[in-house]
């Protein structure tokens, strides 16, 4: 459904000089600077497949979305979606996918939901039967019936988002980019985005690209993952994969009362462990077979006031891999 080869995406921005004298150099010498947000960044993604597009700050997830809704032209590479090169911009193709920006708005903020969404009927030409079809299944498994009237910035942004979602799906797409639909959500909210994510993507088969900073969106919705850093991509396969090189390992974390020096004595044996600077305890990981092992002796030689164990999150795992480079 999506196939992408080295797609790049060179952005060149003016850099300025500092001071006048810099401003006025720059009147006749121009002086650039090139980021590579993406480079080249190949993957193929088969329909209905629900795959999770990771990354840290800055590292180019948006301009990818962006070049595959041809928002934004490719500086190299080719992306096909169902077939179309979204560079080209043909109505056909705009029908057939959805873009949804969590940091932006796309619903007009002054009207209620329900006449941005009668504006959108008539923009795709949605049949009335298909619309009312469409917007009673996305409304009811929303939840968001008594809000359709309210207008746009009198919503909270749980339900703003889902009116967001609603728009971008009345045209019924086959293939939906969505860029951190849940930021800011509170925790419920992001819930319920999630799961209606998860049954919609179940019963019309859509195929979802989906970045999010929340690892429990990634962990609830996608078996597979795209790691990009950088620009570059590092990892695509399994979740459970990216998981499994640490899920053999497991976090002991230890408070220790009064200043809590680290006793000496601990340090022979427990290699790698750190104090967390901000809660003060230390934390310790190790492989799972010397669990018991490495808890006994920390109870056993140390003034302990807590210990905890703990799977090794997966935001930690992504740390690593990106640190890893
Ligand atoms: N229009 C632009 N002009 C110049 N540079 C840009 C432009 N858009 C993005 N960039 C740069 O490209 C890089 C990738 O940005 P992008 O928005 O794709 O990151 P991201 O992975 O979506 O990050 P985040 O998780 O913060 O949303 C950044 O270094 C950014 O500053
Ligand atoms: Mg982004």
């Amino acid at each position: 459904m999506i196939e992408v080869s080295q797609l790049t995406r060179v952005f060149r921005t003016y850099k300025k000089r500092p001071g006048f004298w810099g401003g006025v150099r720059g009147l006749f010498k121009r002086d650039f600077e090139e980021t590579a947000a993406a480079k080249d960044i190949s993957f193929t993604i088969a329909e209905g497949e629900f795959v999770g597009f990771l990354g840290p700050n800055g590292a180019g997830k948006t301009t990818t979305l962006k070049m595959l809704a041809g928002l934004i032209y490719p500086t190299s590479g080719t992306a096909r979606v169902a077939g179309y090169d979204p560079t080209k911009r043909e109505n056909a193709y705009r029908r057939l996918f959805a873009l949804v920006l969590g940091q932006k708005n796309q619903l007009w903020w002054d009207l209620p939901a329900i006449e941005s969404f009668h504006l959108l009927r008539a923009i795709y030409s949605i049949p009335a039967a298909e619309f009312k079809a469409t917007l009673d299944e996305l409304v009811t498994l929303l939840d968001v019936e008594k809000k359709l009237n309210v207008m746009v910035r009198e919503l909270s942004l749980g339900e703003r988002m889902k009116m967001e979602l609603i728009a971008a799906l009345l045209h019924r797409p086959r293939v939906l980019f969505l860029d951190e639909p849940t930021i800011g959500l509170d925790v419920v909210s992001q819930k319920n985005v999630r799961q209606f994510l998860r049954e919609y993507n179940r019963k019309h088969r859509v195929t979802i690209l989906l970045t999010s900073h929340y690892m429990a969106d990634i962990k609830e919705l996608c078996e597979r993952v795209i790691v990009i850093h950088k620009g570059s991509k590092i990892y695509d396969g399994a979740l459970d994969r990216l998981e499994a090189g640490s899920g053999s390992r497991k976090k002991i974390i230890t408070f220790l009362p009064g200043d809590g020096a680290f006793p000496e004595t601990w340090r022979s044996h427990l290699g790698e462990s750190k104090r967390d600077a901000e809660t003060g305890k230390f934390i310790v990981r190790v492989p799972a077979e010397n669990l018991i092992a490495v808890s006994q002796e920390i109870l056993s030689t140390g003034p302990v006031a807590d210990i905890t164990i703990e799977d090794i999150p997966l935001e930690d795992v992504i740390a690593e891999l990106f640190q890893s480079r």
